[in-house]
């Protein structure tokens, strides 16, 4: 049956037409709305596949090369990338950790003006260099020895090998070892 629009009679109340800003108002609300859900639903993606990847703690190897034993000349090379000495001696070589046994500092090492004669394990042994730490005043002889300030313990001596493949110097953090150690090479 064909539908007839006859004018609306007096007394009866019209359709409200919508005002053009309500509509876009609601058009507004509606994206933001829609916007809301998706970053809900990306949130919500996002924490449970982190939650399927397990969290890895990398750390620096333990084991590492520091270069040929001929770049170590005579005497102690700080090695700031890596907080520690390389010394070398008639002997050999020998690496001592430049981090402080008091609350992890890092060392300086002192040259002496002058020779200084000390007693170190039992013999008295002549001295050219200390390490002092600047945070709290700790002081160290030449070979590690703690003897001023809060340090509990003498710095860390390390094990040094050459590499099979290269020859390179390999320190490895894992083996700390006596302070009589050397590396003739
Ligand atoms: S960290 Fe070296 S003396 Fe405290």
């Amino acid at each position: 049956m064909k539908k007839l629009n006859l004018p609306a009679q007096a007394g009866q109340p019209q359709a409200e037409k919508p005002k053009p800003e309500n509509a876009g108002r609601r058009s507004f609300l509606g994206k933001l709305g829609l916007g809301a859900l998706i970053a809900g639903f990306l949130g919500q993606s996002y924490a449970l596949l982190r939650a399927l990847v397990p969290n890895v703690l990398y750390e620096p190897p333990s084991r590492f090369k520091v270069g040929s034993p001929d770049q170590f000349p005579a005497g102690m090379t700080f090695l700031e990338d890596r907080r520690l000495f390389i010394g070398r001696e008639q002997e050999g070589l020998y690496a001592i950790s430049a981090t402080c046994t008091h609350l992890g500092c890092t060392v300086k090492m002192v040259n002496l003006s002058q020779p200084r004669k000390v007693q170190l394990r039992g013999k008295q042994v002549e001295i050219s260099r200390e390490f002092h730490c600047p945070c709290h005043g700790s002081k160290y002889y030449g070979d590690g020895t703690n003897y001023a300030g809060p340090a509990p313990k003498p710095l860390t001596w390390y094990k040094l090998e050459t590499a099979a493949e290269d020859g390179q110097l390999v320190v490895d953090l894992s083996q700390p070892v006596g302070r009589d150690f050397r590396l003739k090479v």
